[in-house]
């Protein structure tokens, strides 16, 4: 239906609309404008809110990326979402729910195209190397125990050209047409429960199996740099608890549960 998207002040009972789902989205905030979603969903889990509050937003003032990064989209064309997960996890249990919202994304986008895309480690979704998606996980923890953790995601929907980041693309550019943001987060709030109770049910093998099987980064040659150094070698594959493996050129392998990597051609 047009013009639905352009009324703000309906977008999260658009979006709420027989969702059908038990506990993402039981709370949905929708923001012409604010600094960051990850920062409203951070306060609704300081302020004990139950897991599964969603938060959108058309425009970020201060939108984060990893690694101190900064997400910049358009006004009103991408889609801003964050969302607060309150079960008892273990420190190490939380990067595999980033990988998890990036399987979420994927999984969607796929349904609407035959395109292949792929997660390249450990969550940005890219088509032909270009950025599709990112996920921000950040969240509230003591020692070994974790409060609660907001999942960021940040889609390129509607945004094109240079309208884009560098090295960026959207869903638009890629299947030549608009696609609905209402429609699209409604089915993404589908599939991140599906996740999520995957996840409850303690099928982490069973994700990152998953995980693999998009995976754009196994069998690559990368780089990976890290807080000190850069490695340079195959990457073959993720563990359990999300992290990589890349065996260097000497044979030996490393494991890389943080930082950034860069795929090369596979001659280099
Ligand atoms: C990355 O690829 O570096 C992660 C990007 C995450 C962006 C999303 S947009 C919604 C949420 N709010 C933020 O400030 N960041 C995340």
């Amino acid at each position: 239906q047009p013009g639905l998207e352009a009324q703000l002040a309906n977008v999260a009972d658009e979006i709420a609309y027989k969702l059908g789902t038990q506990t993402i989205g039981h709370e949905i905030l929708s923001y012409d404008e604010l600094d960051s979603t990850n920062d409203v969903a951070f306060k609704r889990g300081e302020q004990g809110a139950k897991e599964g509050v969603c938060v959108f937003a058309e425009h970020q003032k201060k939108g984060r990326g990893r690694l101190g990064r900064v997400w910049q989209a358009p006004k009103g064309k991408n889609l801003l979402l964050s969302y607060l997960l309150t079960r008892r996890l273990r420190t190490w249990q939380v990067s595999i729910n980033t990988l998890r919202a990036a399987l979420s994304v994927i999984k969607e986008a796929l349904k609407m195209s035959g395109e292949t895309l792929g997660i390249k480690w450990p969550n940005d979704i890219v088509f032909e190397e270009k950025k599709l998606c990112g996920v921000l996980t950040e969240m509230s923890a003591e020692a070994d125990r974790v409060n609660f953790v907001v999942v960021g995601i940040g889609v390129n929907v509607n945004a094109t050209g240079s309208e884009l980041p560098p090295g960026s693309t959207s869903l638009k550019e890629i299947l030549g047409r608009e696609v609905s943001r209402v429609e699209f987060a409604r089915c993404l709030l589908k599939e991140i429960e599906n996740d999520v109770n995957q996840f409850k049910k303690g099928r982490f093998a069973e994700l990152c199996k998953e995980w693999e099987e998009f995976s754009a980064t196994t069998g690559r040659r990368v780089v990976a740099t890290l807080l000190d150094r850069k490695i340079q070698g195959q990457a073959t594959g993720i563990d359990k608890d999300g992290a990589l493996w890349i065996r260097k050129d000497n044979g030996l392998q490393e494991r890389i549960i943080a930082g950034d990597i860069q795929h090369l051609r596979n001659s280099s």
